[in-house]
């Protein structure tokens, strides 16, 4: 599904990927981690095209086409999702209104007339029923007052509508309590399907127990220096970064 070689990315004279290997196939969920300040949230505004990054060197190809070439609009057309580590504030448009856009945008990229409104409704009930969301939140202006929690409910529902094939969660600086942990966790468990895939972006072993990853994947400094399972969370919570970087020297 997804397939990066040796990516090189920065901005200015700045190198901050140096040269990430990644392979995402389908029904698999990837956890990210790495010490602040490593390349987690850029790596992720790469893959989605966020042009304040300059890619320099390698590539990615989703479903086997080369994405670099397009523009971040064509990308979620093409089912990348990124969740927004700051998401932006829109007063006056609902949380529905927001959604019911992106969902016609996308079927317009794709030819298709938009979402009969029963049809809309039909589906938001239906996901917001998934996902335990309450109707009077789906009213609510978009972002506006939101605490985190609510921030997370929010993009969760946005990705249970716009069923993304790679969804990109980045968590890091969301200070997820224990409730927003679970949102998180409960969409993703419900929303996992065999033909979809997820990167999880997280510095939090505890995430790990709700979501349970295929593959660990540890970036420090630009670079995958360690990939391995689930345990390499528990041993990272135990025992820090400096080990891995120790490894490396
Ligand atoms: N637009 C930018 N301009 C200049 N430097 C940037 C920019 N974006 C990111 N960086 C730098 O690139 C490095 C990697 O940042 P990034 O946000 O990808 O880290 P991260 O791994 O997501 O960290 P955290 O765990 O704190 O979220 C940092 O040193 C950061 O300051
Ligand atoms: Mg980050």
């Amino acid at each position: 599904m997804l397939q990066i070689k040796n990516l090189h990315a920065g901005v200015e004279d700045k190198d901050i990927l140096k040269g990430i290997n990644l392979e995402v196939k389908p029904g698999e969920i990837h956890a990210i981690m790495g010490p602040n300040g490593s390349g987690k949230s850029t790596l992720s505004s790469v893959i989605a095209g966020n042009e304040n990054f300059e890619v320099t060197q390698g590539s990615v190809s989703f479903e086997g086409e080369d994405i670099l070439k397009l523009g971040p609009d064509e990308r979620a057309h093409k089912g990348v999702f990124l969740s927004f580590q700051y998401p932006v504030e829109i007063p006056g448009v609902s949380v529905t209104n927001f959604i019911k856009t992106a969902i016609n945008e996308t079927r317009k990229a794709k030819g298709l007339k938009d979402m009969p409104a029963s049809e809309m409704l039909k589906m938001i009930k239906e996901k917001a029923d998934l996902l335990e969301i309450d109707r009077k939140f789906l009213s609510r202006s978009l972002n506006e007052g939101f605490s985190g929690g609510e921030k997370k409910r929010n993009e969760i529902f946005q990705m249970a509508m716009l069923e993304p094939k790679l969804a990109i969660l980045d968590e890091t600086d969301s200070g997820l309590d224990i409730d927003a942990l679970k949102i998180v966790a409960n969409g993703v468990n419900k929303l996992k399907s065999k033909d979809n895939a997820v990167i999880l972006i997280t510095h939090y072993q505890r995430l790990l127990d709700y979501i349970i990853p295929d593959f660990v994947h540890v970036i420090i400094d630009g670079k995958i220096v360690k990939s391995g399972t689930k345990e390499l969370a528990h041993e990272l919570e135990e025992k820090g970064y400096d080990w891995i970087k120790e490894e490396l020297v």
